[in-house]
């Protein structure tokens, strides 16, 4: 029998597994940007492995993410994550029911090694490949740290590529209501942090000035609303906002407070994006936002969401840190949903895609 028909086959017995909630265990990959990752997880939720291997160091020197180099890096670990992820579960390779991998959003290059490495593996257990959406992916984190976590709720993805709401209808069902038109928060705190001369990702660094800052520097003093009722924002706005304020001190001979320009900073951008979440989900009437992504990894971003939320009787599940940033155990997990529906095979032609 040819591949396609056996993975269709194999696929279609997966799904009618699934319905009957019986064991399946997925090996998924993830290379979208930075991290080169792969994990076993058991049924969507039970994670058995997560394998990590951050190249935060290598790009730390530039300053950023250099696609070139985060593409050559993860051809050079791809091999040993597999075989740590397969080593850290007890399971045998030929336990593996599927492969699940990112092939968008994300860094062209960098997704190819995720993607060809998937392939390979698929094809040669003869076992069924599943595309997976890295953004979808973010958001069933959730689903592996709450197990009575279920659809429809509020998701809101807040990364470095992508600062979107949807509403979840189903475990397949994803729905994009709003979200930035331009930059991404994650974009914003990294972009912001690289001018006041902090080392990548911004983001952490951020936080960690913050904490020591008051949020006293107001950027938005002469500008319109920054948020809109049709669920969209702008991070651009804030970011021009913040740059414009530190080259005018500049000029002015002024010394920066960084803890102070990080802490205001940090209180705009969250406030841009928790009352955009507080104003949908009062509007659609949605009584749970789930939230994910690597900026969700903020505590202030956590801590002001569940206060606001709690005012109006919403429940907020946040997944720890270390799921928020990218990892393989949400791609995996997003797969598991795609076979209990019945969708996402993919077969040998499936290809990168840096826009999804
Ligand atoms: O989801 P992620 O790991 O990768 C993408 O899919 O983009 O998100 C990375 C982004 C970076 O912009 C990083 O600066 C930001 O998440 N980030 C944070 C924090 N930790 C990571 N932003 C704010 N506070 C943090 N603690
Ligand atoms: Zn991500």
């Amino acid at each position: 029998m040819n591949y396609l028909l056996t993975i269709t086959k194999k696929f279609n017995n997966l799904t009618q597994r699934a319905k009957e909630n019986k064991s399946i265990i997925i090996l998924g990959i993830e290379t979208s940007c930075d991290e080169t990752a792969v994990a076993v997880v058991k049924n969507g939720r039970q994670i058995l492995s997560n394998v990590i291997a951050s190249q935060i160091d290598i790009h730390q020197k530039f300053g950023g993410v250099v696609p070139e180099v985060a593409s050559r890096n993860h051809t050079l670990a791809i091999n040993s994550c597999i075989d740590k992820a397969l080593k850290d579960t007890g399971v045998i390779i030929g336990d593996i029911d599927a492969v699940a991998v990112t092939y968008g959003a994300g860094l062209l290059g960098a997704l190819l090694v995720g993607v060809s490495s998937a392939k390979a593996l698929a094809y040669t257990l003869q076992i069924p490949l599943i595309k997976v959406n890295h953004i979808e992916a973010h958001i069933c984190a959730n689903f592996i740290e709450y197990p009575n976590l279920t659809p429809p709720f509020l998701a809101v993805a807040a990364s470095g590529g992508h600062t979107s709401l949807y509403e979840v209808l189903d475990y397949n069902k994803f729905v994009p209501i709003g979200g930035t038109t331009d930059d991404a928060i994650g974009e914003a705190f990294d972009k912001v942090a690289r001018l006041l001369g902090l080392p990548y990702p911004g983001g952490p660094e951020i936080e960690k000035q913050a904490q020591q800052g008051k949020p006293t520097i107001n950027f938005f003093k002469n500008s319109k609303a920054y948020y809109n009722k049709d669920l969209s924002l702008s991070y651009s706005g804030l970011k021009t906002a913040v740059v414009n304020y530190i080259n005018n001190a500049k000029q002015r001979g002024e010394k920066l407070n960084v803890a102070d320009i990080c802490a205001s900073f940090t209180k705009q951008a969250v406030d841009m994006l928790v009352d955009t979440t507080i104003y949908a989900v009062k509007n659609k009437g949605i009584k749970n936002i789930a939230l994910a992504g690597g900026v969700a990894a903020n505590n202030h971003l956590r801590q002001s969401l569940i206060t606001e939320a709690e005012k109006i009787s919403v429940s907020v599940f946040i997944p720890p840190s270390i799921l928020c940033t990218d990892n393989a155990a949400m791609i995996a997990s997003r797969a598991y949903f795609s076979i209990k529906s019945g969708e996402d095979l993919a077969d040998l032609t499936l290809n990168a895609k840096a826009n999804l």
